[in-house]
């Protein structure tokens, strides 16, 4: 593409989604780096400016329809086009010790940031990747959302895993034939925050199949799931 290419990462202020807007803008992507708090994410973005890379914050919480909808009508009416969307913003909230309302509870809330967001996002996104025939959406899933994989605890978070897999194969099936590329991809596990203490990758390897699946070539896969550049069991 002769023109800048724009991507969009959301929760992009620190962990993967921080390095994932490193490594796009590091090819001349110009980056929406999105935060739910708009502070860290201009602190973020700053940082990523003043090392020469093409990256902007905008306030963006997946948890919000509201949001979403203005930063989408932001975008489209203002910035003019979007080629790649990173659903990145997740949260893990589990409590081993919960009871089963507060259990309830806390997949409401996961599915919501984890899911639903990301899902709104990719309708949203569609129109405007379709208007040039050319998109690639990356949603993070995990291997804890993997139904071959699947092993006790952390229901919330797998439902929430194993439902953004579901979005991506919906959305692949939907987007056919329009030069928009829609996949999944377990990245890891990251020494982020959420990734705690014994991670075992560094954020460079836990982001780079994420950029790559954001940078796909126009014959690349879509509807797949990957770790590590490889398709792997849903
Ligand atoms: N780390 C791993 O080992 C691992 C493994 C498999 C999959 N993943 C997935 O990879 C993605 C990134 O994980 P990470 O390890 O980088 O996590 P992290 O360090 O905990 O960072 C999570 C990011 O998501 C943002 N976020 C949370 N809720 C949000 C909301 N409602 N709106 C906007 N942003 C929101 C956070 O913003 P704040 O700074 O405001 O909290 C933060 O920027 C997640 O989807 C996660 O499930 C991670």
């Amino acid at each position: 593409m002769a023109e800048q290419r724009i991507a969009i990462v959301t929760g992009g202020n620190r962990g993967i989604g921080l390095e994932v807007c490193r490594q796009l803008a590091g090819r001349g992507i110009r980056v929406i780096l999105g935060s739910r708090d708009a502070a860290r994410g201009a602190v973020a973005a700053r940082e990523l400016a003043a090392a020469g890379l093409p990256v902007e914050a905008r306030q963006l919480d997946v948890s919000s329809a509201k949001s979403i909808s203005e930063c989408m009508n932001w975008v489209r009416n203002d910035v003019g086009r979007l080629d790649i969307l990173v659903n990145n913003a997740g949260v893990m909230i589990e409590e081993g010790d919960a009871d089963p309302l507060e259990e309830l509870e806390i997949i409401r809330e996961t599915m919501q940031t984890n899911v639903y967001g990301p899902f709104l996002l990719s309708r949203l996104a569609i129109p405007i990747m379709k208007s040039r025939r050319h998109g690639r959406i990356v949603n993070l899933s995990s291997s804890m959302g993997s139904l071959t994989e699947i092993g006790a605890g952390y229901i919330a978070y797998r439902l929430s895993k194993a439902g953004i897999n579901v979005v991506t194969r919906v959305i692949a099936a939907e987007t056919e034939g329009m030069g928009i590329l829609v996949n999944s991809v377990d990245p890891g596990w990251v020494q982020t925050g959420m990734g705690g203490r014994g991670a075992t990758r560094t954020l460079e390897k836990g982001a780079e199949t994420v950029t790559w699946l954001a940078t796909l070539p126009d014959d690349g896969p879509t509807g797949a799931f990957f770790r590590d550049r490889k398709a792997i069991a849903w």
